[in-house]
């Protein structure tokens, strides 16, 4: 394994390489993302680089979350830095004639949900469009682009034909019957896909907003690249508007891992993405006049989750409002009010002294939605109310006003750094809740890689000893978040304990985005190139 690793490493410098060779090609391309995103961005900083001193805490916390994606990659690993992972699902797909070997697995198992998996990659999209700036000025901006690619590469495979898209890799109960790692897999990896006659609506959509985000991230990277994911993300908007269904409906063999409650705001996502990807007025109609109306839920704030892209939605149509919604016509620019009051309402949710403070969350301060994966939601809205701040900041919008009380763009951070802090370990347990992040973290996450020694001859039931196993985890799962706390700010380190103990990649997804808006003191949100 190390000899192969060193012999990728080449290979994938020498990609980069070529990248910065072409770095000419790559401004001709700015310059025409520019002019074709100006209209929508017209109040936003020309400035490219511009940020504070560093905070070495959030710097440091940002560098250990990122590896988590590589600990979660399939495939034929490329520069692995992880000393425990190798190469692992070379074949999958095969069957089908695919190759879906790339792409990462979901959680502590070695299953490829796509759900999920293009929510984590829009996130990131997102979270490098937004903060490349800050990710460069602390050397995590290849390693962000890398794990992002990581995943489209995948989806692109994912989608062979127009209306075809497989949205699974292995069967969840047959994975789960083993305890093993993802390098020794020996359990059948059937494929599920989505087709015209059952389509999955919400998968499909997620999946165009994956790639739409992401053929922005590449634009300057790799034209050619950039482009193959925004025509792939228009076909799968067609496919997934066209023939509308729920995947939880039609393929209900899933309902218990990622059942989906409907699909209506990821079309909204994925069309929100197109038409900042493609200018394209016919998706800012479709998210507008066309569908604002029957799948916006106006006025009525969610939180942000692998289900739910409402809250996404809602800030990342007041960016346009924020930054230049003067050339959008009139009746979608109401539209676009709808949003922007909507995600008003969400951010006047979350500071504590808030006249309309929800009321979910812990005794020191914690957003507390779920007992399942409850860091979900307080890192999911701390991502949105940093890219909130910023846009307020960068636009001169000097306060939210909360029912009498306003908030500055600095309080609203102030909000952001308290729940990271509460991650990062300042809370009752005194516990950082990011693997390998302080002095004192989980050791016994619910992970498989994580749990077996990598010289450990274990098949699929007799691996269940190191679940068993009262040690704690040989292989560090750096940069997991686990699930996190209870209500009552308590944890159980304990292995089998998934409610807890268990990561997965979309808490990283967001944990990296918010950590990112906080590298730097000053944020300064900038325009998408
Ligand atoms: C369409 O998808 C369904 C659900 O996954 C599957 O059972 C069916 O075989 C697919 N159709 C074709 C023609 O492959
Ligand atoms: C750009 O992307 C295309 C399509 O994925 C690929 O074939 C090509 O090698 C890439 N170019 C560079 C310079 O990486
Ligand atoms: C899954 O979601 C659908 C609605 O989209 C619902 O009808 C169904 O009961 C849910 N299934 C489970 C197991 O929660
Ligand atoms: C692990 O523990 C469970 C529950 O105590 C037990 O049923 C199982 O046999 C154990 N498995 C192994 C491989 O030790
Ligand atoms: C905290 O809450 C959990 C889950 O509800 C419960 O099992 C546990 O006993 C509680 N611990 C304390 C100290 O109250
Ligand atoms: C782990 O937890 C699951 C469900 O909570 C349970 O079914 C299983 O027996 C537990 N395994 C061990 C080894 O304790």
């Amino acid at each position: 394994m190390e000899t192969k690793t060193a012999g990728n490493v080449k290979k994938s410098e020498g990609w980069f390489w070529r990248v910065s060779v072409t770095v000419i090609g790559a401004l001709v391309i700015a310059a025409a993302v520019l002019t074709i995103l100006g209209d929508f961005r017209s109040k936003a900083p020309k400035v490219h680089s511009r940020h504070g001193p560093v905070v070495q805490k959030y710097a440091d916390a940002l560098g250990i979350a990122m590896q988590f994606f590589d600990v979660q990659k399939s495939g034929k690993l490329v520069n692995n830095r992880i000393s425990w992972r190798g190469d692992s699902g070379l074949t999958d797909g095969s069957e089908e004639g695919l190759d879906l070997s790339k792409g990462m697995y979901d959680a502590g198992d070695s299953m490829k949900f796509n759900f999920p998996m293009a929510f984590t990659a829009t996130m990131l999209s997102w979270a490098i469009l937004e903060y490349g700036d800050q990710m460069n000025a602390v050397k995590q901006l290849r390693p962000a682009q890398d794990s992002l690619k990581w995943i489209t590469d995948y989806l692109i495979n994912s989608h062979p034909s127009p209306d075809v898209l497989y949205i699974q890799v292995g069967d969840p109960d047959l994975d789960h019957k083993c305890w093993q790692r993802p390098e020794s897999l020996s359990s059948q990896r059937p494929l599920t896909q989505v087709n015209t006659s059952f389509p999955g609506t919400e998968v499909a959509a997620e999946t165009a907003a994956a790639m739409a985000s992401a053929s922005l991230v590449f634009k300057k990277i790799n034209s050619t690249y950039s482009s193959s994911l925004l025509m792939h993300a228009e076909q799968l908007f067609a496919f997934a508007d066209t023939y509308q269904g729920s995947y939880s409906v039609t393929v209900p063999s899933g309902q218990r891992f990622y059942n989906s409650s409907g699909y209506g705001d990821e079309l909204l996502w994925a069309a929100s993405w197109l038409y900042l990807a493609s200018a394209d007025r016919s998706y800012l109609s479709y998210v507008t006049v066309d569908h604002g109306q029957e799948f916006g839920n106006w006025r009525r704030p969610s939180w942000i989750s692998w289900d739910d892209k409402l809250p996404g939605v809602q800030v990342l149509l007041s960016r346009i409002d924020f930054f230049g919604a003067s050339e959008v016509p009139i009746a979608e620019n109401l539209a676009l009010q709808m949003y922007r009051e909507t995600a008003e309402m969400m951010m006047c949710s979350l500071p504590p002294d808030s006249p309309t403070a929800t009321s979910s969350r812990t005794e020191s301060g914690l957003i507390w939605v779920t007992e399942w994966n409850s860091l979900l939601h307080p890192v999911g809205a701390a991502f949105l109310a940093i890219l909130y701040s910023d846009y307020m900041l960068t636009s001169g919008t000097e306060a939210l006003e909360c029912s009498g009380r306003s908030y500055s763009p600095g309080e609203l951070r102030d909000f952001v750094t308290s729940q990271v802090d509460y991650v990062l370990g300042e809370n009752p347990m005194k516990l950082s809740y990011l693997v390998g992040f302080g002095e004192n973290y989980p050791q016994y996450v619910h992970h498989r890689g994580s749990s077996i020694p990598v010289d450990a001859t274990t098949g699929c039931r007799d691996g269940f000893k190191w679940l068993n196993s009262s040690a704690p985890n040989p292989n560090l799962a750096v940069g997991a978040l686990v699930g996190g706390p209870f209500q009552n700010e308590t944890y159980s380190d304990s292995r089998n304990n998934s409610m807890q103990g268990e990561p997965s990649t979309y808490n990283s997804g967001l944990i990296v985005g918010v950590l990112s808006g906080l590298v730097t003191s000053s944020p300064v949100a900038k325009s998408f190139l």
